[in-house]
């Protein structure tokens, strides 16, 4: 009995030290995209709504809503450009699927009366988020934002990352970021 709880102290005073050698803040282990070792922000599914769009091509439509932390909202509302540090923008990316139940319905309302075999669609599956950190200092190589795309909570590859910072220059002039804050 004695030797179990001298194990049991010694575990967890290893385990205390272990502990207090880990980083402040994110686990080491957390996953972080390459390049720019973004994380996924805690909470990020309750984050205001900044707005909502859909990517059509073909069969492959796509439905997404970007979502903005506190910072991030505060200077869409304030029209603040560039965006303060701290600034976070999340995009959700869904498949794109018909709703027959929907459709059913609708096809009665009164208030589509008129509209001619209306369809509705909605979220499916989940495909995958992007991310925009801002941090003017850590990131100054790339307009102040850290980018990161995660799928099934793990980020894509370093080649995939390259491709953020380039394709996003023709919003320079809004700070890098497409997205306008839905009236
Ligand atoms: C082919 C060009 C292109 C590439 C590559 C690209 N983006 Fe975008 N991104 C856009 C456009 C255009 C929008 C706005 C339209 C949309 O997606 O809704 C956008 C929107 C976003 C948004 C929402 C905020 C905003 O700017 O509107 C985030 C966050 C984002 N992209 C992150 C990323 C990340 C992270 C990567 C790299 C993994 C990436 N993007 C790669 C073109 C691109």
């Amino acid at each position: 009995m004695k030797r179990i709880s001298f194990l049991l102290v010694a575990i967890v005073g290893v385990a205390g030290v272990l502990a207090s050698l880990a980083p402040a803040s994110g686990r080491a282990d957390e996953p972080a995209s390459p390049i720019y070792g973004v994380t996924l922000p805690p909470g990020y599914r309750d984050w205001k709504l900044i707005a909502v769009s859909e990517i059509a091509a073909g069969d492959h439509s796509q439905l997404r809503a970007e979502f903005g932390n506190d910072i991030a909202i505060k200077a869409y509302k304030e029209g603040t450009l560039p965006f303060p540090d701290g600034s976070i923008v999340i995009a959700h990316h869904w498949t794109k699927e018909s709703s027959p139940n929907n459709d059913k319905v609708l096809a009665l309302a009164p208030m589509v009366a008129g509209l001619d075999n209306p369809k509705s669609f909605v979220p499916g599956a989940f495909i995958n988020m992007q991310i925009m950190v801002k941090d003017s200092k850590k990131y100054a190589a790339s307009g102040g934002w850290g980018f990161a795309d995660f799928k099934n909570g793990k980020p894509g590859d370093e080649a995939l990352h390259k491709t953020c910072f380039p394709c996003h220059q023709p919003a320079k002039d809004r700070d890098y970021v497409f997205t306008r804050y839905a009236p």
